[in-house]
């Protein structure tokens, strides 16, 4: 008999093909997250899980899944689940690195652009006919931006994402700033890249970029204290996790000038709604699609199904988190 693997979204169909050949596959089709109840149900005669990072994955999930073995997150951040937990009870958790590293460091680089150079304002401004009522042309002063080559890019973070984001900044003739748990002297030499503590990282940059895990060390990490030191010029970007920022005095940070502006991708609650940042004009927003491309997301479907079949065969999962 084939052990038996709940898919708590329709990830795409490489990686569900795949399994097939090796677990009893259930797919959660809808649309909307499975709601809870319906999990805690599920799980109940599960081998495998295969999760989204908008699930919480902790111990009234284990307790409800007697058989579960591993639990594959399609993210590759993995604090929707308690590690500590499946750690305990022998249970592998698995993430979903690398295949997504240049979509996500791509995105970065989208909104670090758009709020640099008013993209979407610009883009409200010709569709909604503003221009066109104003009637003037072109103005040696209209739209002026701030100049991003050749500029300061600090990176908050200095993984895979963070290292591609430098990578990309080396294009633009930037000096590269980054900080990070611990020193990488061979990023060091080939990207040109300087280590500096987060303070003066953040009072040196002109783009700041998150690319941090959450944790508990980097929830709010960027809050009122740190805003302050930024310059009044610098734009932040967060591809990270919504909660390492602060939001409430990144609203006050963007409306009283303490930057000039934001990219955010990722939010403290998921999906957001928030009157008061979105009155705000430099601040571009994306609903948490760092990830979101063809590739990344094909990528990451086959990385989750080769950790389970390597678990199924006995091997240890190729990216797995908890060893
Ligand atoms: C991740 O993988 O952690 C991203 O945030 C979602 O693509």
């Amino acid at each position: 008999m084939k052990p038996k693997v709940l898919i708590t979204r329709a990830i795409p169909e490489n990686g569900i093909e795949l399994l097939r050949e090796h677990f009893e596959v259930e797919v959660w089709e809808h649309e909307h997250e499975i709601p809870r109840e319906v999990l805690l149900e599920k799980v109940k005669d599960v081998d495998a899980l295969v999760t989204m990072l908008s699930e919480k994955i902790d111990r009234e999930v284990f307790d409800a899944a007697p058989r579960l073995r591993i639990v594959a997150n399609y993210a590759v951040g993995y604090d929707n689940i308690d590690i500590e937990e499946a750690t305990k009870r022998g249970i592998y958790v698995t993430n979903t690195p690398d295949v997504l590293t240049d979509a996500t460091a791509d995105l970065a680089w989208a909104l670090l652009l758009a709020a640099a150079r008013h993209v979407v304002k610009g883009d409200k401004f010709v569709r909604s006919g503003e221009w066109k009522r104003r009637g003037i042309a072109w103005h040696p002063k209209m739209f002026l931006g701030y100049d991003v080559y050749g500029k300061t890019i600090g990176i908050v973070g200095f993984g895979r994402i963070g290292q591609a984001i430098a990578k990309r900044a080396k294009g633009f003739g930037m000096r590269i700033l980054y900080t990070a748990r611990s020193r990488k002297p061979e990023a060091e030499k080939e990207l040109g890249a300087e280590f500096k503590p987060l303070e003066e990282l953040l009072r040196e940059s002109d783009f700041v970029v998150l690319a941090v895990p959450l944790t508990k060390e980097t929830y709010h990490m960027i809050n009122e204290e740190r805003l302050r030191l930024m310059k009044p010029t610098a734009v932040l970007v967060n591809v990270a996790r919504g909660k390492v920022v602060d939001t409430k005095a990144l609203i006050r940070a963007l409306k009283e000038g303490w930057i000039a502006a934001a990219g955010l991708d990722v939010f403290e609650e998921e999906p957001y709604y928030d009157e008061e940042l979105f009155a705000l004009d430099n601040v571009v927003l994306t609903p948490h699609i760092g990830s979101a491309t063809f590739g990344a997301r094909e990528g990451m479907a086959e990385l989750v199904a080769k950790n389970l079949i390597a678990f199924k065969n006995g091997e240890v999962p190729p990216t797995l988190v908890n060893r």
